[in-house]
């Protein structure tokens, strides 16, 4: 059938639009980012991310409370220590600041679905994904490091880790650190396709994460490649990753496609930073409607194959979508 007998506008009416319409954004799709400051007494907004904030450990619990009463379940934590040193110790501190911060939120809200972020970036002192020996950053003693930080999460109350640094064999030492310890349920949620990126700018003031010397391309990856992604991803699930992600993700939304159509597993991508701040600030300047900008990147993200969506847009997409 061809034209005039087909008409592809006649499905476009408003009140038919619906009906056809082929991806559904919602509220479940989201996982919202906290960062979780242990140097401050109230939250104290990120200058290259305007509207979001670094909270104070006794701020959290309840800003997961608002979110939830907009919908929102899932958050992923950020911690920044009062503590840094050269291998990151404070990571793994029972103490330490995302530790704390998990317990505070399970406790009044059990049903929150509580994910951490496992990297050292944020505990060491010189700013890297892993431990340090010269301008070298070394894979595996970074490994159980990584582990021992997965597991004090877990015994926080973590449901989810999320290993974040791009080390080799990082997903197989936490899978196997967490069930030594007898948490065979906490899921696994791998960074396993995070390139090297530009779009992390404004996270490294977010998290003061920022390094001391060169850059993280010696573990993430180049971004000229995608069929090295799919090597990552089919690595991270024989590793025994639960979920898998795509990182950043309006820049890869190819990279997401591919791994969905290829894998079938459940996929997640990671607005990043940058992406919102470009919004954030074409916003400001008047040049964009932020709210639908927004929206229709997450849609965008969505129909590309991804299942889950860290967003800082989190909250203001779902007061739309409410
Ligand atoms: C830690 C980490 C980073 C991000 C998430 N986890 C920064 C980095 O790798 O430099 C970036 C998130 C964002 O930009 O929103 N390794």
């Amino acid at each position: 059938m061809e034209f005039p007998r087909l008409r592809m506008r006649r499905l476009r009416r408003d009140i038919l639009r619906p009906l056809v319409r082929e991806t559904h954004l919602t509220v479940d799709d989201f996982i919202m980012p906290i960062f979780v400051d242990e140097n401050i007494s109230s939250p104290k907004e990120i200058s290259s991310m305007p509207g979001y904030f670094r909270l104070p450990i006794d701020g959290v619990a309840d800003e997961v409370g608002k979110a939830m009463e907009m919908g929102l379940k899932a958050f992923i934590l950020f911690g920044i220590p009062s503590y840094k040193d050269e291998v990151g110790t404070s990571a793994f501190d029972k103490d330490g600041v995302v530790q704390k911060a998990v317990r505070s939120i399970k406790n009044e809200f059990e049903d929150a679905v509580v994910i951490t972020d496992v990297c050292l970036c944020e505990y060491t002192s010189h700013g890297h994904c892993g431990v340090v020996e010269g301008r070298k950053i070394l894979n595996d003693p970074t490994l159980p490091i990584l582990g021992k930080t997965a597991v004090s999460h877990a015994e926080a109350g973590a449901d989810i880790v999320a290993p974040s640094g791009m080390m080799d064999g990082m997903v197989k030492a936490i899978r196997e650190a967490l069930d030594s310890e007898g948490f065979t349920d906490v899921a696994i949620m791998s960074y396993a396709a995070k390139y090297a990126s530009s779009f992390y700018g404004p996270f490294r003031e977010a998290a003061e994460s920022g390094f001391s010397f060169g850059d993280r391309r010696s573990y993430q990856m180049d971004f000229h490649n995608s069929n090295e992604a799919l090597r990552e991803v089919e690595l991270d699930l024989r590793e025994g990753a639960d979920i898998i992600m795509v990182k950043p993700a309006l820049a890869y939304l190819d990279v997401i496609r591919r791994v969905k159509d290829k894998f079938g597993v459940p996929t997640a991508a990671y607005n990043v930073s940058g992406e919102y701040s470009m919004v954030k600030a074409a916003g400001k300047m008047g040049w964009l409607d932020e709210k639908q900008i927004a929206y229709e990147i997450l849609v965008a993200i969505k129909r590309a194959g991804a299942d889950l969506i860290i967003t800082y847009h989190a909250k203001e997409i779902a007061e739309l979508l409410q």
